[in-house]
């Protein structure tokens, strides 16, 4: 059996950061509407769908302290795989210059092992949550490509053969308007980062697919395009890549109407895709026309897995609005996950449920 690491990326620049945001208001909810009714199980679900999984983000500290949340994630009827939320990340891998710890990544690789659930793993260059010494080091050209090379073999090595199937390598490397985002590996390497990277992967885990991940090409658009056009330019020149993660980070009520058509145009280029990071954040409180609302958009982004024969699977980030990262993210939104912050479905789920049978 094997699985896979994926490693992908992205936080969004102009993200705000506010804490103790209120998550529901009292009267604008009710219990019926709240709950999810499906008895069906979403890996299963999706499985019999065609689909490889369904998986969850998670991250150490819930894993830590909260069992209730761990048995859930642990159950691979509901969930097939299982992406690190924080725990394979450069600041987290290797927080000073040669110096790799393995630890928090380690202990979710056992547990997917543990439960019989596919591993992703995320992400081993992007441009942000690297620590100082790579940030900030005004490192030359040469010298950057050989810290970026090391980390790669390095954290990939670590995982070879680990039941790991799949290696999403690196994340968001497009501004909206697609031109390469700035970061510190463009800044002094040049696109060429991009190459160097992905053969750094291929060569420290040969079976392990190497993914793109970025957020905003869900739908068509000039940084779908420009995926496009990387990923065409990479294969015309023999870069090893294997598919395209779709960050999926939506606002409900706008999901691209072109989600569907934007995974084709992305297979046909030959490579897989899979709905990597999937939460839909609305504007709280809690209303039941959001809860119903948010249920028909789940419904539309699995539904567009479920068409495109390579679209591999979908993963939510955290399946649960106890532990997502949205509230803390964008000012005044979140409730974006299909698990409530008591760890009961929501109708979400049974927005899953449909898409995956459809
Ligand atoms: C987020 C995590 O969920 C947070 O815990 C962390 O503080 C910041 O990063 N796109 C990505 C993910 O590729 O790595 C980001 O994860 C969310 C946006």
């Amino acid at each position: 059996m094997r699985s896979l690491i994926s490693t992908f990326v992205s936080l969004l620049a102009s993200a705000t950061f506010t804490v103790g945001i209120p998550r529901s208001g009292s009267g604008t909810v009710t219990a019926k509407a709240r709950a999810a009714t499906s008895t069906a199980r979403s890996n299963t679900a999706a499985k019999a769908a065609g689909k490889l999984y369904f998986g969850s983000a998670t991250d150490n500290p819930f894993l830590n302290e909260d069992a209730t949340y761990k048995a859930i994630l642990s159950d691979n009827t509901l969930f097939g795989q299982l992406s690190p939320e924080n725990a394979m990340k450069w600041d987290a891998t290797e927080p000073e210059q040669g110096v790799f710890t393995f630890t928090n990544g380690d202990v979710i690789v056992a547990l997917a092992q543990a439960n019989g659930q596919i591993m992703r793993g995320h992400n081993t260059v992007w441009g942000s949550q690297l620590p100082s010494w790579v940030s900030d080091s005004g490192f030359d050209n040469a010298t950057l490509i050989s810290v970026m090379q090391n980390h790669v073999s390095t954290v990939i090595g670590h995982y070879k053969g680990q039941m790991l199937t799949y290696l999403t390598m690196y994340a968001e490397p497009f501004n909206d308007d697609g031109t390469l985002a700035s970061n510190v590996f463009f800044e002094t390497i040049g696109p060429t980062y991009i190459d160097l990277a992905l053969q750094a992967a291929r060569a420290a885990d040969p079976n392990a697919k190497l993914y793109i991940n970025d957020f905003n090409i869900e739908g068509e658009g000039a940084k779908a395009t420009a995926m496009e056009n990387l990923v065409t330019d990479l294969k015309s020149r023999g870069i090893p890549i294997d598919g395209i993660g779709l960050e999926s980070h939506f606002i409900l009520g706008e999901i691209p109407t072109t989600l569907q058509a934007q995974m084709e145009a992305f297979t046909a280029l030959g490579v897989e895709v899979a709905v990597t990071e999937l939460d839909i954040r609305m504007t709280l409180p809690e209303t039941d026309a959001l809860l119903a609302q948010q249920q028909t958009d789940y419904q539309t982004v699995v539904s567009a897995c479920t068409a495109v024969a390579d679209c591999v699977g979908v993963t939510v980030w955290e399946y649960t609005d106890k532990y997502s990262w949205v509230p803390s993210t964008f000012a005044g939104q979140g409730d974006a996950d299909p698990w409530d912050e008591n760890l009961e479905m929501k109708p979400a789920y049974d927005g899953i449920i449909a898409g995956f049978s459809s």
